[in-house]
């Protein structure tokens, strides 16, 4: 199968880039990771991306022009799909409209609910029955894009920060192949 160019976007500790590098060794998987971009230099996901030999690249978001050099790198690797992971940093509009290929992103709740930042103490003050995680398309605004799956799990009365973190990125590793796996589907 011919894979599409996917660059994975990071700021922390890279679990789901793990996850994505060990499924994309798979043959029929569609994507093959070009290239790893961190805004943080000291993001524990770029050992991942070392260890396989893949080329990362850490951009400086204080430089004007980093989302440019972004844009170049990712031109020069002939990326077809970006795959946020963690990257906490948001797109500009300008970049979104210089990229006119896919953008998608991993969310910890099941989406339109908890967008932006402290999502599980959110979901814990809220009294939720019910959380997961959501895989969708990036758009100018934030985690509002078009979803691709949802995966979700039943809070336990004896659930924290802690545990309902380790239940929701268990999924996330199901969720964003599967996600990827539905957007090529067609291919
Ligand atoms: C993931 O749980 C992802 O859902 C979340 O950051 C974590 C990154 O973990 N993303 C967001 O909160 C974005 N709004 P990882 O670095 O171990 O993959």
């Amino acid at each position: 199968m011919v894979k599409k160019n996917a660059c994975i976007f990071i700021s922390g500790k890279g679990s789901n880039l793990k996850n994505l590098i060990l499924k994309s060794r798979d043959y029929n998987f569609p994507i093959k990771i070009k290239l790893v971009i961190s805004n943080n230099k000291n993001a524990y996901g770029i050992f991942h991306a070392k260890k396989n030999s893949i080329p990362y690249l850490i951009v400086n978001t204080k430089l004007r022009n980093f989302e440019y050099l972004i844009l170049k790198s990712l031109k020069k690797n002939k990326i077809n799909l970006i795959c946020l992971a963690g990257y906490m940093k948001i797109i500009s509009k300008n970049f979104l409209s210089k990229f006119n290929k896919k953008i998608i992103n991993i969310h910890p709740s099941l989406l339109p609910k908890f967008k932006g930042l402290n999502t599980y103490s959110k979901i814990l003050k809220n009294n939720e029955i019910k959380t997961g995680c959501t895989v969708h398309y990036v758009n100018e605004k934030i985690d509002n894009g078009k979803i691709i799956i949802q995966k979700n799990f039943f809070i336990d009365s004896s659930d924290n920060e802690n545990t309902i973190k380790l239940k929701t990125q268990r999924l996330e590793y199901k969720a964003f192949p599967e996600a990827i796996i539905k957007i090529y589907r067609n291919f």
